[in-house]
């Protein structure tokens, strides 16, 4: 199988340089982060505080994920239910971040991510996928943009959505979330020897995509 692993900071836009990756490739795009996200969303909406771990745990057994791929996009089912939207909420982004360093959450995740790294040629991104999930898979990227670049592309996008937000709120929710994904104990974001980084503060989109896709055919020696 094509295993391609991606890890990066929240709103380093690998989400959809992953997508196109995956397009241009002709592979799955798996989005771990939406796994997160769905049992955060399973959190609030069955009233659960996300800080009492056990409770977070004892819910997992409730949950059902089914995940389906299209053309480089992925759809997130929850129980049956197509959440591929709510799981974009602002309160859930933060949410999953409290959520995704127990233990169980984790294990719960990982089951899903290697089943089908197994299954199927793909691009998986996420926090751990060089590090942990896929840690021998033949390409390894990190990515990353200066912690500016990233607040000015959430603050437009939560604009956009029509959310009520300064910039500097966004700015401070983006570095709490970055010290909560690098500082937590179980597989922490890092990066690891031999994983290629790139910051694309200064990319577009293209250029990015077109960068990895070279270096994935060997276009780049
Ligand atoms: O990538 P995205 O922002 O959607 O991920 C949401 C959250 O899920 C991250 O902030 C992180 O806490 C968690 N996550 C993780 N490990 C992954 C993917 C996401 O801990 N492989």
């Amino acid at each position: 199988m094509l295993n391609i692993a991606v890890d990066g900071h929240s709103s380093s836009g690998k989400g959809v340089v992953c997508t196109r990756l995956a397009k241009k490739l002709g592979v799955i795009h798996f989005d771990t982060g939406a796994i997160y996200r769905l049992i955060a969303v399973y959190v609030r909406d069955n009233n659960i505080d996300p800080r009492d771990q056990k409770a977070v745990e004892k819910a997992l057994a409730k949950i059902k994920v089914d995940l389906k791929h299209n053309d480089g996009e992925q759809i997130t089912i929850l129980n049956g239910v197509d959440v591929s939207k709510t799981i974009r909420d602002n309160d859930i982004s933060d949410m999953c971040s409290i959520i995704s360093p127990y233990p169980k959450c984790r294990d719960f995740v990982l089951k899903i991510q290697r089943d089908s790294a197994k299954k199927y040629d793909l691009v998986m991104e996420g926090r751990d996928i060089t590090s942990h999930v896929l840690p021998n898979a033949p390409f390894r990227f990190f990515l990353t943009a200066s912690i500016d670049v990233r607040t000015e592309r959430r603050y437009n996008d939560l604009i956009k959505k029509g959310e009520n937000v300064t910039y500097e709120q966004v700015k401070a929710d983006l570095i709490e979330r970055d010290r909560r994904d690098t500082q937590r104990e179980l597989s922490p974001l890092i990066l690891t020897e031999g994983t290629i980084y790139i910051d694309n503060s200064n990319m577009t989109i293209d250029e990015e995509v077109d960068l990895m896709y070279r270096t994935i055919k060997g276009e780049n020696k």
